[in-house]
């Protein structure tokens, strides 16, 4: 059986924007907030308080996030992947935040330049400040399918991570296949794996579309009871440290599936492909999503 409500984690304006050649303009990045936010999702990953040498098309964060912190009835967690980008989302007004770990040592140096024992202590510093200030912090880990370098990973480490995030105070565990390689050959292993040492119901899954896995992926999760599902309006995204990843599953694509199997989403399809086709338009490109092409056809 499968739940019969699925939270929806929209990362378009995050992981979307994040990867994208030309950089969006801040006025563009905060009317597609505003549009996701009318669409019925009730959690929109806003941004990121990273180093803007390493991700300059977030270089705006703070205006991004001092334009729509104060939406109402929704939550807009940011990325912070050190106290400096926590104590600016702090003063941007963001009132969640997320940390990224990776499961394979070779990305974690490419992504954030530290290993990953040393990113633990970073993010131990973030969430005992973030406790102290009652922010939820949500925790991610990346390449739990694969990694771009090492090919494979064990399960045994994603779950090592994903506990470690758990344990210093994660209210969620989204765990991120970067590079969209997995299936659920390899996908229902690292759950299993992962499932042992977090409860269910504070795991999430993030699936890249490469490989055009990540519905089939998506299912296998919610059979093993997972209601968590994180997802890219137009599909929008990709990790500019992961070469060759494409963008996160399509919103539009997972709600339409979830409509079909009866789950509850709360999430307006027509309002959602109408906050694709105003990004899709401004990238001058078509949306990646599936559902978009096919009922803007009909
Ligand atoms: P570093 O160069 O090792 O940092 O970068 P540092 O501490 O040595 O500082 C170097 C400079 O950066 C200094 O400035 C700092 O002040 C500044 P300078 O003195 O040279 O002028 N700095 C900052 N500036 C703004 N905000 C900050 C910040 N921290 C330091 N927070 C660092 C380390 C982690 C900062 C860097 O590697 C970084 O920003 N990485 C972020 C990469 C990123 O955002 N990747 C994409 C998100 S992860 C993802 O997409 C995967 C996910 O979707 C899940 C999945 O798909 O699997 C989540
Ligand atoms: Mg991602």
């Amino acid at each position: 059986s499968i739940p019969k409500f699925v939270k929806i984690v929209e990362v378009g304006p995050r992981d979307g924007l994040q990867n994208e050649k030309n950089i969006v303009p801040t006025s563009v990045k905060i009317e597609l907030i505003h549009r996701l936010a009318s669409t019925g999702l009730s959690v929109i990953e806003a941004t990121s308080f990273v180093s803007p040498k390493w991700v300059p098309q977030l270089a705006d964060a703070k205006d991004v996030m001092q334009a729509v912190h104060n939406l109402r009835g929704i939550r807009l967690p940011v990325l912070t992947p050190n106290l400096k980008g926590f104590e600016a989302a702090m003063a941007s007004g963001a009132r969640e935040v997320a940390i990224f770990a990776s499961a394979s040592e070779s990305f974690s140096k490419s992504n954030i330049n530290c290993s990953i024992e040393e990113s633990l202590i970073r993010f131990r510093a973030v969430t005992r400040a973030a406790k102290q200030l009652s922010i939820p912090v949500r925790g991610y880990v990346s390449c739990v399918a694969g990694c771009p370098v090492e090919g494979p990973i064990p399960p045994s480490k994603v779950a090592y991570v994903a506990k470690e995030l758990y344990d210093m105070g994660c209210f969620e565990i989204s765990l991120g296949d970067t590079i969209g390689v997995g299936t659920p050959g390899t996908v229902v292993p690292m759950l299993l794996a992962v499932m042992a040492v977090v409860p269910i119901d504070k795991i999430a899954v993030h699936f890249h579309d490469t490989y055009g896995q990540s519905l089939p992926n998506i299912l296998v999760s919610l059979q093993m009871g997972i209601s968590t599902v994180d997802s890219s309006v137009a599909g929008l995204g990709g990790c500019p440290y992961a070469k060759g990843a494409s963008g996160n599953v399509a919103t539009e694509d997972v709600v339409y599936m979830l409509n079909g199997l009866g789950v509850k989403t709360n999430v307006d399809l027509g309002k959602l492909m109408l906050a694709g086709d105003f990004i899709s338009n401004h990238l001058g490109r078509p949306s990646t999503s599936k559902t978009a092409i096919a009922l803007n056809r009909v």
